[in-house]
């Protein structure tokens, strides 16, 4: 647990170090759960959206996208079901006046829980060595077994409350598990309450004129408003998907762990639209398809799992989320959602237009269902950072701080270093950054001793450093130094474009979600 939380610790100071995130406003000493992303963290984000969108909509003859308004008309939101089910339950604490969200801390105490089982697991690793079968512990180990039937119970009792909107039991279940403030420890707790975590405006010059609407809770109502314009004019049939990726707001109450919890974030989501009847399949295809993209970047498939949802949103009939482990644990990085005809059925009700389908094959109109896939970029952004950042023990009996970042995300693809600041080099350097700044993000650096240059890019996760030399003057040669390995080797300038390109290809990642 301590070397998680030193590890988070270190994501913070790293990001903000060296350009990746910054705290909003923060010379006014910031505004809470909202983040600023700054030269590199720009990138980084900007090739993690494309990487998606990518693998979304290129590749998909299926799938076109769409880029709504952040305002919508306000009825979309009771329509939805945002204005009157968008809510958290809060609970707060009498003796130190801090608001907490009831299920989070009843999720945490679970959290705790099930740290339990990862010691006794830890423990019978170390005495069974080689023959140890993690798989067969967890399913036998009787202590293990009671501490996730605990886990179960708790879980699925508060499931039940919420969803029968009993809070009453929701307090009381925090009692009986004797929770208390993490900061101060009291147990002294209000009563239960629901707080809608929509942002609101006004629309209008004066007060009398004004209308009341909201900032966009999730970017998908603006892709099921345009359904039938997309549909129509796009000719898309059936099963046929829209994406977007953009701002989302949300109130959120317990703001915290950095930008996993916003209060204005980025979504990338999809909906794909299709035959009532066959969303299970669906479904189980793009959970499938989601995992695959994530798996496509090698951050090791051990830090995935699936979450299945005992407690459904109000719009769904089935729902899952592919969890990461965080520098804090297991936690939530996708939503797959089968949403039925939920949400195009209410907006027709609420419109009075009607949001269907004529099928040719079954020569009928339907309202099409929907599976949707809905990822946090920022949360990804997190995954992404946390993973990469790595302090390696050389040999020489020193460390490095390196951003390990798959290459076809890194913010600069290659520096490109002359290896002193005379003697023709920097000329020679900087017509090679001439050359390959059309095809990739390069980036010049001449100021230092070289091997503090190497270090500098390898913090911001630069997978390549080219340094020209005094033999680059006489055989048209650079020295490419490999961030991983450190590695460095000869290549002629002329095929530095080919060789780079071959490692950080959108392509080639991508090329592995087929295999
Ligand atoms: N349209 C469905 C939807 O919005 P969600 O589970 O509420 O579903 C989807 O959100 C994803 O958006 C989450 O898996 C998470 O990655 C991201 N997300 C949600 N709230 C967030 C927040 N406050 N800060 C950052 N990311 C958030």
């Amino acid at each position: 647990m301590a070397g998680q939380e030193d590890q988070f610790k270190k994501v913070l100071s790293h990001a903000k170090e060296y350009g990746f995130v910054f705290q909003s406003s923060e010379i006014y000493d910031g505004l809470s759960a909202v983040y600023d992303y700054a030269q590199h963290g720009v990138e980084l984000k900007k090739n993690i959206r494309e990487y998606w969108w990518k693998a979304m909509v290129q590749l998909h003859e299926n799938i076109v996208g769409v880029d709504a308004a952040i305002l919508m008309h306000p009825t979309t939101w009771k329509a939805s079901g945002h204005v009157d089910a968008f809510n958290d339950p809060l609970i707060d604490n009498k003796d130190s006046k801090k608001r907490y969200r009831a299920d989070v801390l009843i999720e945490d105490y679970c959290a705790k829980i099930e740290g339990k089982i990862n010691k006794e697991v830890a423990k019978a690793a170390k005495r069974f060595g080689d023959a140890f079968d993690k798989d067969q512990f967890v399913a036998t180990n009787p202590r293990v077994l009671g501490y996730q039937d605990k886990i179960n119970s708790i879980l699925s009792r508060m499931a039940k409350s919420l969803e029968n909107e009993d809070l009453a039991d929701v307090k009381l279940l925090i009692e009986e598990l004797g929770i208390a403030d993490p900061l101060t420890g009291s147990k002294n707790w209000t009563e239960v309450k629901q707080f809608n975590l929509m942002f609101g405006t006004q629309i209008g010059a004066s007060a009398e004129n004004s209308t009341q609407v909201y900032l966009r809770p999730e970017t998908a109502q603006g892709i099921f408003v345009n359904f039938l314009n997309v549909q129509k004019t796009g000719r898309m049939k059936i099963p046929f998907g829209i994406a977007q990726t953009g701002k989302a707001f949300r109130n959120e109450i317990v703001a915290r762990q950095f930008i996993f919890r916003m209060r204005e974030f980025e979504q990338m989501e999809m909906q794909f639209f299709i035959k009532p009847g066959t969303q299970k399949e669906w479904y189980e295809h793009w959970k499938k398809e989601r995992l695959a993209w994530h798996l496509s970047l090698g951050m090791g498939a051990d830090n995935y799992r699936f979450h299945d949802h005992e407690k459904l949103a109000h719009y769904a009939d089935a729902a899952a989320d592919i969890e990461f482990n965080f520098p804090f644990g297991f936690k939530e990085l996708e939503g797959i959602h089968s949403r039925t005809d939920f949400d195009l059925s209410q907006h027709e009700q609420y419109s009075g237009k009607k949001l269907q389908y004529f099928d040719p094959q079954e020569n009928k109109s339907y309202v099409p269902y929907v599976v949707e896939t809905s990822i946090g970029l920022d949360r990804m952004f997190l995954a992404v950072f946390s993973n990469s950042l790595i302090d390696e023990a050389l040999d020489n009996g020193t460390t490095r701080t390196v951003l390990k970042l798959p290459p076809v995300l890194a913010p600069y693809k290659a520096a490109i270093l002359p290896l002193v600041k005379k003697d023709g080099l920097p000329e020679i350097a900087k017509e090679i950054v001439e050359d390959l700044k059309w095809d990739f993000n390069t980036f010049y650096d001449e100021k230092d001793a070289v091997g503090k240059r190497y270090r500098r890019q390898d913090a911001i996760g630069t997978p390549f450093c080219i340094t020209a030399d005094h033999q680059t003057l006489e055989d048209q040669t650079v020295t490419v130094r490999y961030r991983d390995t450190m590695d460095q080797q000869r290549v002629p300038i002329t095929e530095l474009r080919a060789m780079i390109g071959k490692e950080v290809s959108v392509r080639n990642w991508l090329k592995k979600i087929q295999e």
